[in-house]
């Protein structure tokens, strides 16, 4: 089974027919255990007998008509029920009334099934969803977030569309369709219905073959119309360079090779167009005439009367209505079978990390992290982790240095089994992770990560996030741990303060403190802190320093640095390089044997104190100008 987004040069990828789509639905179209749905859907159909049995009234009541008034006018009326005769009008009432009774109930039976349908949608919806979150972190990387809401959007959509044509156009049009022709075989002979069954077979393989030729056409066209629209949005944005370029004879030309593509696929689209509906029509009056013809000559024959004649006609009117449709209804069906199936391919798709079917959930006690010998690579040949171990002692810290690329975030994401390693075993307490529940694990495991996303909610729904029966007051005191308490209590709306899409109405700081406050929440025994302070500036790094202390005390802690200075304190220091640990001991220890810790040591000093002078001459430039720049320079500053 594969997942990946069909590319333009790929072959597309089999799919299932309508039959198998089906089957696949049934179980949700068909919900067990709810008799009231099961209910509706006899219900429905029931409803759509009654109204296409009204449907096929409707001419007989022209037939009585035509006959009555034939009569009234001084013809014969022979077969026209006696007492009739006098009706006309009263039998132009009861046309009226199957029309309404048949337009009534087919409204009645679509309002019925809908919640059937949607029922269908909600379970098979949720059920993708849940998914989603159960497969990997590999699959969720390599998916865009917007590629996999669209699936799911398009698959509720394709389940609406599917079971809407099929129950309320398709079904009823079929059962029509067989009304006409045992009609027909009753009230004259089976040389009508002959005569029709071969129009409409025609008629629908006709319409089968223009309609998949018509399907590689108008995808032609949109995909020319979107490549005309990507090409001129993208010149206009880069308007300037084509101006220093002085490409506008280029760009112009480009444009009009696309427009020219758009041009004669749209084109065909219409001429194409054109020949569905003329050949439909050259089909269907074939058809018709023959009818027709047979009508006249029985008529003629005296075997029907002219009532007769105006029956058949009725009839086939009523039905190339219906059929009319049909090219649509092929092409909306099939569109809806791809996108039905795009959602089963993802709701089949086995998770890369499953819990074993003997699993056990993970025991804490001292929660003693080891890794030992641990290999790892995200793709076969380009190895990450080539061998390591190390081990954090119950309650102890131990911290991860080294240069971006060296493979420290990896160490966290095995840690929470997001991957598993191909060599070597991560172990808690003794027990090999991969062999415990997932749930647990992650239970037992808490992260601050670099960069905090938040949930578009209040503060205080983010803070909660962590552990979610948490009381007020708890959450309140995880606040105050991770020292955002004041900040929190100074908003109008305290803890109900909203915070915007992914957090972005916080700061840098304010967003780290809170994701600090929900992993207090949380209260996990073993911590993971990767780089939680490196996206922030040394002035607020120092702030949250104090409160990631107090998180990890007592909890056994791994610490991903990117400062070293925020790690002196650790029991172990891990120097990381390619996927190898090159030096490990003591802040002391590796500055004293003076290899790459020391190096990287002196370095960031230097570093910071030249940004800490820079800062203090900048912090003196300002007070100066404020003091006493003429205020005439600076509006002019400003107006600039
Ligand atoms: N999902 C992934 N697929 C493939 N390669 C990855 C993936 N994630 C990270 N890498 C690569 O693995 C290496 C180590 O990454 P990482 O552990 O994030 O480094 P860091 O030490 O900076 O935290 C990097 O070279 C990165 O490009
Ligand atoms: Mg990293």
């Amino acid at each position: 089974m594969t997942t990946e987004p069909a590319s333009p040069a790929a072959p597309a990828p089999e799919r299932p027919g309508l039959v198998a789509t089906y089957r696949r639905l049934w179980p949700y179209l068909w919900p067990h255990g709810r008799a009231d749905l099961q209910r509706r859907v006899y219900l429905a159909f029931g409803l759509l007998l009654v109204a296409k049995l009204a449907t096929m009234v409707m001419p007989f009541t022209f037939k009585w008509a035509t006959d009555a008034l034939v009569a009234a006018v001084g013809g014969h009326a022979d077969g026209v029920p006696a007492g009739l005769i006098a009706a006309p009008m009263l039998l132009i009432g009861a046309y009226g009334l199957a029309r309404i009774v048949m337009v009534g109930l087919t409204q009645v039976r679509d309002g019925l099934f809908a919640k059937v349908a949607m029922h269908a949608v909600r379970r098979l919806a949720l059920q993708t969803f849940e998914h989603m979150h159960r497969l990997s972190l590999r699959f969720h990387l390599e998916r865009k977030t917007g590629g996999l809401t669209r699936v799911l959007e398009r698959g509720r959509g394709g389940i609406e569309e599917l079971s809407r044509l099929m129950v309320l156009t398709l079904v009823p049009t079929i059962v029509e369709f067989a009304l006409v022709l045992g009609v027909l075989a009753y009230e004259f002979d089976w040389h009508y219905s002959a005569v029709v069954l071969v129009m409409v077979v025609a008629y629908l393989s006709f319409t089968y073959k223009a309609t998949e030729w018509r399907i590689g056409i108008r995808r032609r066209m949109n995909a020319s119309d979107t490549d005309a629209n990507t090409k001129a949005v993208d010149s206009l944005l880069n308007f300037e360079t084509v101006k220093y370029f002085g490409a506008e004879s280029r760009e112009t030309a480009r444009y009009d090779e696309s427009m020219a593509r758009y041009e004669k696929a749209s084109t065909q689209t219409y001429v194409s167009l054109a020949v569905l509906n003329a050949g439909q029509a050259v089909i269907f009056t074939l058809g018709m005439t023959a009818v027709m013809w047979l009508a006249a000559r029985d008529i003629m024959a005296g075997r029907t009367t002219i009532g007769g004649f105006v029956l058949a006609n009725t009839m086939l009117v009523q039905l190339s209505m219906p059929l009319n449709f049909m090219g649509m209804i092929y092409r909306e069906i099939k569109q809806a079978l791809i996108d039905i199936d795009d959602m089963f391919r993802i709701l089949h798709r086995n998770p890369e990390i499953a819990d074993r079917p003997d699993a056990s959930p993970l025991a804490v006690g001292n929660a003693e992290v080891r890794f030992e010998d641990v290999h790892f690579a995200y793709n076969p040949d380009r190895p990450i982790l080539r061998g390591v171990s190390f081990t954090v002692g119950p309650g102890k810290t131990v911290a991860i240095v080294g240069p971006s690329g060296a493979g420290k975030s990896t160490l966290s994401r095995l840690l929470f089994r997001f991957y598993e390693p191909q060599n070597g075993r991560i172990a808690i307490d003794g027990q090999d992770i991969a062999s415990v529940r997932q749930d647990s694990l992650r239970a037992a495991v808490g992260m601050v990560p670099q960069d905090t996303v938040l949930f578009n909610d209040t503060i205080g729904y983010n803070i909660r996030y962590g552990r979610w029966e948490a009381s007020d007051a708890e959450v309140r005191e995880a606040a105050r741990l991770a020292q955002i308490d004041r900040f929190i209590e100074g908003l109008p709306e305290g803890y109900d303060t909203p915070v915007g899409e992914r957090g972005l109405k916080l700061s840098g700081g304010e967003k780290q403190r809170v994701a600090i406050a929900r992993t207090i929440l949380k209260g996990p025994p073993i911590l993971v802190l990767d780089e939680a302070t490196s996206a922030l500036d040394s002035f607020t790094e120092r702030e949250i320093q104090h409160a990631l202390d107090q998180v990890s005390r007592g909890r056994t802690t791994l610490v991903i640095a990117h400062r070293l200075s925020t790690v002196v304190n650790a029991d172990e220091i891990l120097v990381l390089d390619r996927g190898v640990i090159v030096e490990r001991g003591t802040h002391g220890a590796l500055l004293a044997r003076g290899g790459t810790y020391a190096a990287l040591w002196n370095r960031q000093r230097e570093a910071d104190a030249a940004r800490e002078a820079l800062k203090r001459a900048e912090d003196r430039e300002e007070d100066r100008e404020e003091a006493g720049a003429p205020s005439a320079q600076r509006d002019a500053v400003a107006a600039e």
